[in-house]
């Protein structure tokens, strides 16, 4: 039947901390949802071709200093120069598998010390993700995959941070996936919430801003 483009496409997170594997399963979704016949394309925050995206960049290989809170914004702006044509892809069909969104705005800045709700305010009124997939595993088990790189947050200390933040944030409608389990079964898992996901935006759920 190819790809369906009367309905809308469903906005998909994935989200976790360094080394927890979502660049390769965000690429491995997007090849199983296209096998399927779903219009699918790969997007990731930071998005690091925009002017912002190369301040963000330069921060975060340190090769610039940045106040905490304007990183944050910077962050969140390289989310909203993109809201729009996030917006039109949902509305034309195609389902967009994000690699971070506004839950490691949040999670990364607060585990600085920067207010939680201070955080949170810039992204209100971005798109509400359909579906939010943590992918799962201790900072520790993250960081003996080892290719941790020479960035900025690329540490243990600071993960270990993150991950505590992240549990603050979890709500009840997250998919915890276990991402210390073979990279196929997570694979597995991923596809099966995910086709759920696109069924129900295919359905006619609506499209909605994020509110927290
Ligand atoms: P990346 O490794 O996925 O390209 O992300 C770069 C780093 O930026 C990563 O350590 C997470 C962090 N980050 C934030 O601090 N705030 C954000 O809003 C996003 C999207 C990422
Ligand atoms: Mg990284």
């Amino acid at each position: 039947e190819g790809t369906r483009k009367e309905s809308r496409g469903a906005l998909i997170v994935l989200e976790g901390l360094d080394r927890s594997g979502k660049s390769s399963q965000c690429s491995r979704l997007v090849s199983y949802l296209e096998g399927q016949g779903i219009s699918a394309e790969l997007w990731r925050f930071p998005d690091r071709t925009t002017n912002v995206g190369q301040m963000i960049s330069a921060y975060l290989s340190n090769t610039s200093q940045l106040d905490d809170h304007t990183i944050h914004l910077l962050f969140s702006a390289n989310r909203w120069e993109k809201r729009s044509l996030m917006e039109t892809k949902l509305k034309t069909g195609t389902t967009l598998i994000v690699d971070r969104y506004s839950y490691s705005g949040v999670a990364f800045s607060a585990s600085k010390g920067l207010d939680i709700e201070w955080c949170k305010a810039p992204e209100i009124g971005l798109l509400a993700p359909d579906l939010v997939a943590y992918l799962d595993i201790s900072p520790q088990k993250a960081a003996e995959r080892g290719g941790y790189g020479d960035e900025r947050y690329e540490k243990l200390d600071f993960q270990k941070k993150v991950a505590e933040s992240y549990k603050t944030l979890h709500d009840v409608s997250w998919k915890v996936v276990d991402a210390c389990q073979p990279i196929e079964d997570v694979e597995k898992q991923l596809q099966e919430i995910a086709l759920d996901c696109v069924t129900e935006c295919q359905k006619g759920k609506p499209l909605s801003p994020l509110l927290w």
